[in-house]
């Protein structure tokens, strides 16, 4: 028997306005036509003035929750990744634990943008195979909406708001049982001025907006995410034709493509959402995720790999045995 993270459940929450390239039309000098070419986005979400990152995230999390059977009182551990929390301080992470009434636990944001939930999964993991919890919720939650520059349509147009949750319990399971198997994570911050917002608490006094290079982070993605897929498979001495899913994060859909591709995996086993999220940043993995698992294509005992990459750069994949 070994000690593993299961996942017992996941969840997720948009807000409830849609807003399609048509009505991004309206705003900035682009087209439908444009978006859906160079990203694959036909439509995303942009919160409300009742909504946030923490509203997205309690309700993402008590859909994991419920999924699981669980009640907010059994979590010991909530790591909630977001670069748009709803204060500087305290993190975000304490407000869902307050919602949930998971009080006591340990509670903790993580920063690592589009990679945060990946970060989040390998702080859980690590975090409930060494003891410090039993049962954890990973949740990724974002209102990239405002932190978005709508002067600027090379960025504007590509993120959207949502938040997705999962249930991890410590379970003592067999070799070829159920859990994380292996995660991998990486940065490079000589990368960190290609991807950016450029504001801050401590610099400007102000929250800023989001600033890329897009051809070039493009050039980039393509690149960290196939190697670290390759990194994690290999790992675990896993090959590509083994996989059932692959949940990337939904940036881009050619950046998906390209990856696929690179590693020979049938476009067949890859989640896409792009689409309909747009790029939620820290939540389009577990996004991504709940939506194949509620529409049944992700069952139980098949071997999903997730992997996202973002600014700084950060990057990371993880293996999971469903
Ligand atoms: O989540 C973190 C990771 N982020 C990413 O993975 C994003 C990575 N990058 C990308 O997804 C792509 O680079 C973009 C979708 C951002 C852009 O696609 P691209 O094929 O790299 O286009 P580009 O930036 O090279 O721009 C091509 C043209 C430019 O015009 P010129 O200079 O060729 O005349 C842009 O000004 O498209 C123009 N353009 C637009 N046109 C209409 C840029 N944004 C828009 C727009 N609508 N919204």
């Amino acid at each position: 028997m070994i000690r593993r993270s299961v996942l017992t459940g996941t969840g997720s929450a948009l807000p409830k306005r849609a807003v399609s390239n048509a009505e991004m039309a309206q705003i900035v000098d682009t087209s439908d036509e444009w978006i859906v070419e160079r990203s694959g986005i036909r439509n995303r979400h942009f919160a409300g003035d009742d909504e946030n990152t923490a509203t997205l995230a309690i309700d993402a999390a008590r859909r994991a929750l419920e999924a699981a059977g669980l009640e907010g009182k059994d979590i010991g551990l909530i790591v909630l990744a977001t670069a748009t929390p709803n204060n500087t301080f305290p993190a975000t992470a304490t407000q869902v634990q307050a919602a949930l009434g998971a009080n006591g636990g340990i509670a903790f944001d993580v920063a690592a943008v589009c990679s945060g939930f990946l970060y989040a999964v390998g702080a859980a993991d690590a975090m409930l195979r060494t003891g410090m919890a039993e049962k954890a919720l990973v949740i990724g939650a974002e209102t990239m909406s405002r932190i978005l520059d709508f002067e600027d349509r090379g960025t504007c147009v590509l993120f959207g708001d949502g938040a997705g949750a999962i249930v991890l319990e410590a379970r003592d399971v067999a070799e070829d049982g159920p859990g994380v198997l292996f995660t991998k994570l990486h940065a490079d911050g000589q990368h960190c001025d290609l991807l950016y917002v450029d504001g801050g608490p401590s610099t400007t006094q102000t929250v800023g907006h989001v600033r890329m290079k897009g051809r070039e982070v493009f050039r980039h993605a393509v690149t960290n995410l196939a190697d670290v897929l390759s990194e994690t498979l290999e790992a675990a001495g896993i090959s590509t034709d083994q996989i059932d899913w692959v949940v990337p994060h939904q940036a881009n859909r050619r950046i998906i493509d390209a990856t696929a591709k690179k590693l020979g995996l049938s476009p067949d086993r890859v989640v896409l959402t792009v689409d309909r999220h747009a790029n939620t940043s820290a939540a389009s993995v577990p996004l991504a995720l709940d939506t194949a698992v509620r529409d049944g294509r992700i069952k139980p005992g098949q071997l999903v790999v997730l992997e996202a990459m973002g600014g700084g750069f950060t990057w990371g994949a993880s293996l999971i045995r469903i």
